[in-house]
């Protein structure tokens, strides 16, 4: 079984992304060959007009995988724009795609005015889906651990890679996606966790930081007062724990809020603590990595050459099974 996956150069990753992605892809690398890259053309579709960022982003995506455990060593771990293949199946992606069927892409239908407003409303944005596509066909990917989110484009993944493997009498895995178990993670004030609204966690957060960011979340409101008792549930810093803290901890939350026996301070402190406690090794080892930018560099390298293999055999398949070459 073939496991591919990736996640677009966007900035540091945060807490949803461990949550989303990271998390499920750690599960895989043990079982499955993997492939895991650091997309940066799909982070291009929002980021094209601050270019000299990406490579920056990548080497800090690429060592903070390294850093939460994905291993260089069991798993072909790459950067999208170092395997041009990639764009070139793109290209012969394109041609099989009618415009109705990426009008209808979730993320592309559901927003079109922010993507206007964010100056996005371009076809590089529109194609985005093809692209993904092609990431997947050419390590003949068949399962693909994503969120949510990205459901509407393995379908359409599925659907180009059918319309392909029936032109052409071709036999391209249709992959699968491969969803964490993980619901909806919000960020600190309750919206989707995201970099655009400053309400996320990085994974490497620095302890003084978290403590400040954990400390600002809004409480519920019937405990204006320390002897108010009152209801996890409808407090973001119980969902929180839910996600982050055992259940002795997650116990104590519901006993100490619902009796006032605890203060919203002594349960941010508690949830501070185990974030803490997950993210402190990392966060060091991928400082580690960072300080030493040679070595760092000659595991990216290595790795998109070992990516890069592997994508021009199956380009060079499929060019086959299009008769473009024999
Ligand atoms: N679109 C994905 C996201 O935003 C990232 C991605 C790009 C990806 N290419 C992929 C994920 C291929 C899985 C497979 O998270
Ligand atoms: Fe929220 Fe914890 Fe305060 Fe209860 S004690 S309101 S769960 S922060």
């Amino acid at each position: 079984m073939r496991v591919m996956s990736g996640t677009r150069t966007s900035g540091a990753l945060h807490l949803g992304h461990y949550l989303g992605w990271l998390s499920n892809c750690l599960k895989m690398q043990d079982q499955y060959d993997c492939y895991f890259g650091v997309m940066d053309w799909h982070g291009m579709t929002s980021a094209y007009k601050s270019t000299h960022e990406i490579p920056n982003w990548n080497r800090d995506i690429f060592a903070e995988m390294i850093a939460w455990g994905l291993d260089p060593e069991k798993s072909t771990m790459f950067i999208q724009s170092h395997v041009p293949e990639h764009i070139e199946l793109f290209m012969i992606f394109s041609n099989l795609t009618p415009m109705g069927w990426l009008e209808r892409v979730t993320t592309w239908k559901d927003a079109q005015e922010d993507a206007k407003a964010n100056d996005t409303h371009n076809l590089g944005r529109f194609a985005y889906p093809v692209l993904q596509a092609a990431d997947i066909a050419i390590y003949s990917g068949q399962l693909v651990p994503v969120g949510a989110d990205q459901v509407s484009h393995l379908e359409l993944t599925r659907e180009i890679i059918r319309r392909f493997n029936h032109l052409y009498k071709a036999k391209l895995p249709e992959p699968k996606p491969l969803l964490t178990e993980t619901p909806a993670f919000p960020g600190l004030d309750g919206r989707k966790m995201s970099k655009s609204y400053g309400n996320s966690i990085l994974l490497s957060e620095e302890s003084k930081s978290l403590k400040r960011k954990i400390n600002s979340m809004v409480t519920d409101p019937q405990r204006a007062l320390r002897e108010n008792p009152g209801n996890p549930l409808v407090c973001n810093v119980y969902t929180y724990h839910k996600l982050f803290s055992s259940e002795t901890d997650q116990k104590w939350t519901v006993e100490g809020c619902t009796t006032a026996g605890i203060g919203c301070g002594d349960c941010k402190a508690k949830l501070c603590g185990n974030i803490e406690q997950l993210i402190e090794k990392p966060r060091e080892k991928k400082k580690e990595l960072l300080n030493n930018p040679k070595q760092l560099d000659s595991i990216i390298l290595a790795g998109c050459e070992k990516a890069r293999t592997e994508a021009s055999q199956n380009l060079k398949t499929i060019k086959q099974y299009m008769k473009l070459i024999v």
